[in-house]
């Protein structure tokens, strides 16, 4: 496995996979590698022959005041994770490298970033939408890998690279949890064990809503008022949103008639978890 800092050396790594004939995979991630991550990079691994993780804390996604020096950085532990996932190349540019002058060009998807993270954070989607743009151009993937866990990114990514021709297949992958439900993230680290018992009271919350629609309740302001209740039972918990969309434009509907996103944010102590599920009514 090879590491490159430098956008140069990435092109010539990959330049003489593809020479010899290789498909190329990329699981872009900000580092602080846990099994979510580890579960794209064996999705790469057993569909491309060569394999490239991007390792950047990419600032233009963080808003003032949100956590980006405190973000974890855990960079041997990471390379030690990828090394055993049969990871060809890892590329952890310095923001310098990325970012070497004022950025002046952005790719902004419309409408998709309006509601659920949209709304309390603002310009987060134009941040992650021109990163992941820009490691398509450096990397060139035949195939891109993203998790269902961020469900607003990756379907914000999918419409930037149907729209814009990227000559690029993005993948979804499955959300990966503890045995007990809770979602792996890399902000899960910021949780003592209590707030993370508390931090449960998401997956459950979702759990029921699908009941809810399993046992026919089709009103998403019933359904939301339901799993308000259950996360707001936690004494820490504050809840950001718990919305009902629709899976294609997620825009809140009103009545589940067709496939709906169900996903909620929520601030447990000094952490905001977000979950979500994917559930179609026609079962
Ligand atoms: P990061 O939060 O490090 O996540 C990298 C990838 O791992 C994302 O596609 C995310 O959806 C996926 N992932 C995280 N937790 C997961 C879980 N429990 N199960 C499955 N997949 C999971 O998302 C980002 O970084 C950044 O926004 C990035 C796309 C790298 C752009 O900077």
């Amino acid at each position: 496995m090879k590491v490159a800092e430098s956008i140069t050396e990435v092109r010539r790594e990959v330049g003489l996979a593809r020479e010899t004939g290789k498909t190329v995979g990329l699981v872009p991630t900000m580092g602080a590698l846990h099994e979510g991550h580890y579960s794209l990079m064996r999705a790469a691994r057993q569909e491309c022959d060569y394999v490239v993780v991007s390792i950047f804390v990419n600032p233009t996604q963080f808003a003032p005041g949100e956590d980006l020096a405190a973000y974890p950085r855990t960079f041997e532990a990471d390379k030690t994770g990828c090394e055993n996932e049969g990871v060809d190349l890892i590329f952890a540019p310095a923001v310098n490298e990325m970012y070497p002058r004022e950025n002046l060009t952005w790719i902004d998807v419309d409408k998709m970033g309006t509601y659920l993270c949209g709304a309390a954070r603002p310009g987060h989607f134009r941040g992650v939408c021109t990163v992941v743009a820009k490691l398509f151009n450096i990397v060139a993937p035949d195939i891109a890998y993203f998790g269902q866990k961020d469900a607003q990114q990756v379907a914000i990514i999918e419409r930037m690279a149907a729209d814009l021709n990227m000559p690029v297949e993005v993948r979804r992958c499955p959300t990966v949890r503890e045995a007990d439900g809770l979602a792996l993230s890399s902000r899960n680290r910021y949780l003592n064990s209590e707030q993370r018992r508390q931090g449960l009271s998401l997956a459950r919350a979702l759990h029921a809503a699908e009941q809810m629609i399993g046992a026919g309740e089709r009103n998403a302001g019933v359904i939301i008022s339901a799993m308000k209740e259950i996360v707001e039972a936690e004494p820490e918990a504050a809840v950001d949103y718990i919305s009902i969309v629709d899976s294609d434009l997620l825009r809140p509907v009103e009545i589940v008639a067709g496939k709906v996103l169900i996903a909620l944010a929520v601030k447990i102590g000094p952490a905001r978890l977000i979950d979500n599920i994917l559930v179609d009514p026609a079962g």
